[in-house]
C-alpha cells in the first residue's frame, strides 16, 4: 500500500515528503534520463538507477524492493551512498569531509526531508535535506532537472552550528555513480594558443584526477568538462555517453574512481587543493553547480542538449542576437592613435559589422601601457596616443557608423603602475618571497572587499563616464601566482576559494547595474570558459591562436559544451597559406569578427569579405541559434565538416573544409543530419570569391532532406586548404 501511494505522488509530479525512518524513493528526471535515489530505514540515501528515462512509473517500485540494503549488505554493489562523508564503510572517495570541533573527521549524513517543485512546465527542482545524527552539520542537494534539454545539474549546501568553525576539506558539488563493464573518459586539454585538445583513455582500477591549481586562468592546462563513454568510447552519433561540466571559473577537480567492484564513481567540484576551509558556525558553504547530461546517441546529441540548455537558461543574453566586430588586437598591438583607430572604424563600416573594440595598450599615464610590462590598474586613458580621451572615440565610432567596445583586464596589476604603488596591500603576493610574474603582472587579491569595490568601479567609471560604450572584453592574463593574500592573513586556506568568490561578487554587481552589456570572456585566450562565468558573459574568446587550421580543431572542441553563439572567432592574418575565404570560413562558424586590417586585403578579398559578412547577417539566427551536428571530424580524417539547422527545419548552413588531404586519397561524400527527410531543399554554395562560380556539382540542384542524409554530398576535394559554404534551404 505505502508503496502504490509513493508511486502515485511520484506520478503527481511535485510532492514534499518528511522522511523518517521510511524508506522512499526520489526520482529526478528529464524526459530521457532517470536518477533515482532511495533513503534507506536508517535515513541513508543511495543512489539506486542512472541512465535512461525508465518507461512506467510502476517500475519503480522495484527500486524500493532492495531500498532497505545498506551499503554491505548483499546488495551492496547496488548500495551507492549519494553524497558519502569521510570515515564511513565506505573505502573510497568521499563526496564530503569534515574535521569537526572535537577533532572527529567522520560524517554521515541521513535524509530528513526531500521535496520537488515545479518551478515551469520544464524545469523541476529536488532538495534533499541531510544531517548528521551526532554533529550538528547540514547538508542540502539540490538537483535541477531541466526536461526537454535533459540537462540535470546539482550543487550541495554544508552548514553546521558546533560552536567554532569545522574544517571543511571535500566539499563536492554532485558525486554519480555507474556500474558498466568499462568506462572511456575523453578530456580536453591545453595550454596557451593549444585550447581543448581531446584525448580519450580507458579507465582502469584506482583514480584518474583532472584538475587545477592556477587559480584565476584556471582552464589554462585543463578544461572544467569532460565526456564519459559508458558502452566504449564516445562516439559523435551512438552510444550512452555522459557529459559533464562544472560552473566554477577557480580551480576545480574531477576525480573518476574505480573500485574494487569495477564500479565507478564521479565526484565533481571545487579543487580543495591547498583550500581547507574553515566554515563557521551557520555560514553556508555552497559548492559550484555541476551540470551533467546523459545520452543514448552519442556525444552529438549531448552536446546539443547542452547548447540548447545554455542559451535558454544560462549564458548571458542567450536567446539575443550577437554583434560582429573588428578589433584592433592583431591589427595594431600596442601601436595605435587616434587616426589609426578611426581609420579601423570605418574599415569596420565597410565590412559590414557592428562594432569596433578597442584592444590592449588604450590606458595609464605615469608608466604608459605600450607594452605589456606596465600599466595594468591604472584604467585612465592614455592622453599622448588619445588625447581627446574614450568620448572622442565613442563619438568617432558614432560618426563611422559603428558601435564602439573597449578591452580591460580589472583584475590583475603591473608592478610598474600607479595603483600598485598605491596599494601594494590589495596584491597577491608574498611577503617573504622573491616574487613569480606571469606576463609581467600579478593578480588583485579579489577576496578583499576593497579591492572588489575597485574592480567594478573599473567597469562603472567607463560606463558612467561614456555610457555610448557598447561592449566590453574582459580579459584574464594570469593565473594565482606568488601564493599569500595580504587580506586574509593566516587564512590562506581560504585563498583560491575566496578569491572566485570575489571575482562573482564584481560580476554580479556588473550584471545588476548593465544587464544588456554584452560582454566578452577572456583569458589569454580560452583559458576561462565555464558556465558560471559565462552567466555574466554573452561569450567568450576560444583563442589567440588564429590559425585558421588550429581553429578547426580548438571549434571542435568547444562546441562539444558550448553553443557557437558563445565562441569568438576572428578572421586575422595568422597562416598566410590559408586565403582569406579560407580564414574567414572557419570564422563565419562561431560568433563572427575581424582582427586585421582591410589594408592587408585586395580588393576582391574585400569583396569577399564584405560579401561573407553579408550573409553572415542573413543567417545568424542559423547559425547561433541553431542545431549544430559535427559531421566530420578533423582529428579523424583529413577533411572536416558541421552543419547548423534551424529549430524549423526549413534552413541549414554547411560548412566543409579539406585540410591537408593525401595525394589520391578517397573522398567520401558527407551525410548531412538534422533535417527533414521529408523536406525538399535546394543546395546553394555561397561566399564564393567574386567573379567565380560554383565548383561544385551540387550547388543549384534540389533534393530531398532523406537522400542528403543518407546519401549525402560530396563535399570534400583534393585541394589543400579550402573550404565552402553552403545554405540549404526549403523549397
Ligand atoms: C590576451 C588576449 C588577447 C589580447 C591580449 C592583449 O592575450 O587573449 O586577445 O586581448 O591579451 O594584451
Amino acid at each position: 500500500m505505502k508503496k502504490k501511494i509513493l508511486i502515485a505522488l511520484l506520478i503527481m509530479g511535485g510532492f514534499i515528503s518528511t522522511l523518517s525512518a521510511e524508506q522512499s524513493l526520489i526520482r529526478i528526471s528529464t524526459d530521457e534520463t532517470d536518477l533515482v535515489l532511495s533513503v534507506a530505514p536508517d535515513g541513508r540515501l543511495y543512489q539506486r538507477y542512472l541512465g535512461r528515462r525508465l518507461l512506467y512509473e510502476t517500475d519503480l517500485a522495484h527500486f524500493a524492493d532492495y531500498a532497505s540494503t545498506g551499503a554491505g549488505g548483499s546488495d551492496a554493489a547496488k548500495a551507492w551512498e549519494a553524497y558519502p562523508g569521510s570515515g564511513a564503510e565506505d573505502y573510497f572517495e568521499p563526496a564530503l569531509a569534515v574535521t569537526h570541533n572535537d577533532g572527529n573527521m567522520t560524517t554521515i549524513l541521513t535524509c530528513v526531508s526531500s521535496e520537488t517543485k515545479k518551478l515551469n512546465g520544464n524545469v523541476a527542482e529536488t532538495i534533499i535535506r541531510m544531517k548528521d545524527k551526532v554533529y550538528p552539520i547540514e547538508v542540502t542537494l539540490h538537483f535541477m532537472a531541466y526536461a526537454k534539454e535533459n540537462i540535470i545539474k546539482t550543487w550541495s549546501e554544508i552548514r553546521h552550528q558546533e560552536k567554532k568553525p569545522v574544517t571543511v576539506w571535500r566539499y563536492a558539488s554532485g558525486m554519480l555513480y555507474f556500474e558498466n563493464a568499462r568506462y572511456f573518459l575523453t578530456e580536453f586539454s591545453g595550454d596557451w594558443a593549444k585550447e581543448v585538445h581531446l584525448s580519450t583513455q580507458e579507465l582502469q582500477f584506482g583514480k584518474k584526477i583532472m584538475d587545477t591549481k592556477l587559480g584565476s586562468r584556471a582552464a589554462m592546462h585543463t578544461y572544467p568538462f569532460f565526456e564519459l563513454g559508458l558502452d566504449g568510447i564516445p562516439r559523435e552519433n551512438e552510444g550512452d555517453v555522459l557529459m559533464g561540466t562544472l560552473g566554477w571559473t577557480g580551480n576545480f577537480q574531477f576525480t573518476f574512481e574505480v573500485d574494487n567492484t569495477g564500479n565507478l564513481r564521479v565526484l565533481s567540484g571545487i579543487n580543495p587543493y591547498a583550500s581547507a576551509y574553515e566554515l563557521k558556525p551557520g555560514e553556508v558553504f555552497v559548492t559550484p553547480e555541476f551540470i551533467f547530461t546523459i545520452s543514448a546517441c552519442g556525444t552529438g546529441k549531448a552536446s546539443r542538449n547542452m547548447h540548447d540548455w545554455a542559451r535558454e537558461y544560462q549564458l548571458k543574453d542567450g536567446k539575443g542576437d550577437r554583434l560582429t566586430l573588428l578589433n584592433n588586437w592583431e591589427a595594431t598591438y600596442f601601436d595605435f592613435d587616434e587616426k589609426k583607430l578611426e581609420e579601423l572604424m570605418r574599415e569596420a563600416k565597410s565590412l559590414g559589422v557592428d562594432m569596433f573594440l578597442l584592444d590592449d595598450g588604450w590606458f595609464a599615464n605615469k608608466y604608459p601601457r605600450e607594452n605589456d610590462r606596465a600599466g595594468l590598474g591604472d584604467w585612465e586613458v592614455n592622453r599622448s596616443k588619445l588625447p581627446n580621451g574614450i568620448p572622442h572615440l565613442v563619438q568617432s565610432a558614432q560618426k563611422a557608423g559603428v558601435k564602439f567596445g573597449i578591452w580591460i583586464e580589472p583584475e590583475m596589476v603591473n608592478p610598474k603602475s600607479e595603483l600598485f604603488e598605491k596599494h601594494p596591500e590589495w596584491v597577491i603576493r608574498l611577503p617573504n618571497r622573491e616574487t613569480y610574474y606571469f606576463r609581467n603582472q600579478l593578480v588583485l587579491d579579489l577576496g578583499n572587499p576593497a579591492v572588489q569595490d575597485y574592480v567594478f568601479g573599473v567597469v562603472d567609471k567607463i560606463m558612467t563616464e561614456n555610457p555610448g560604450i557598447a561592449y566590453f572584453k574582459w580579459d584574464c592574463n594570469s593565473p594565482i601566482t606568488n601564493v599569500y593574500s595580504p587580506y586574509l592573513k593566516e587564512k590562506q586556506n581560504q585563498l583560491y576559494i575566496d578569491h572566485v568568490r570575489g571575482v562573482y561578487r564584481v560580476f554580479e554587481r556588473v550584471k545588476a547595474k548593465y544587464p544588456s552589456l554584452p560582454m566578452m570572456l577572456c583569458s589569454g585566450g580560452g583559458a576561462r570558459c565555464d558556465y558560471e562565468a559565462l552567466k555574466y558573459f554573452t561569450e567568450f574568446w576560444c583563442s589567440d591562436n588564429t590559425d585558421p587550421i588550429e581553429r578547426l580543431y580548438i571549434q571542435w572542441g568547444y562546441s562539444h559544451f558550448f553553443p557557437v553563439k558563445s565562441m569568438a572567432a576572428h578572421v586575422t592574418s595568422w597562416n598566410k597559406d590559408a586565403s582569406l575565404k579560407f580564414r574567414t570560413d572557419v570564422a563565419m562558424m562561431c560568433k563572427l569578427g575581424f582582427d586585421i586590417s582591410l589594408k592587408e586585403m585586395d580588393e576582391k578579398e574585400l569583396a569577399y569579405c564584405q560579401g561573407a559578412v553579408a550573409n553572415y547577417n542573413r543567417l545568424k539566427r542559423v547559425i547561433l541559434d541553431g542545431d549544430f551536428y559535427r559531421l566530420v571530424s578533423p582529428y579523424e580524417t583529413n577533411h572536416t565538416a558541421v552543419m547548423s539547422v534551424c529549430k524549423e527545419k526549413n534552413k541549414a548552413v554547411l560548412y566543409a573544409y579539406d585540410i591537408h588531404p593525401r595525394f589520391g586519397e578517397k573522398l567520401l561524400p558527407v551525410r548531412l543530419q538534422g533535417l527533414d527527410p521529408a523536406k525538399t531543399y535546394k543546395i546553394e554554395e555561397i561566399n564564393l570569391l567574386p567573379g567565380s562560380a560554383s565548383r561544385m556539382r551540387f550547388s543549384g540542384k534540389t533534393y530531398s532532406g532523406d537522400y542528403l542524409m543518407k546519401a549525402g554530398l560530396n563535399l570534400f576535394t583534393a585541394n589543400r586548404i579550402s573550404s565552402r559554404i553552403i545554405e540549404i534551404t526549403q523549397q
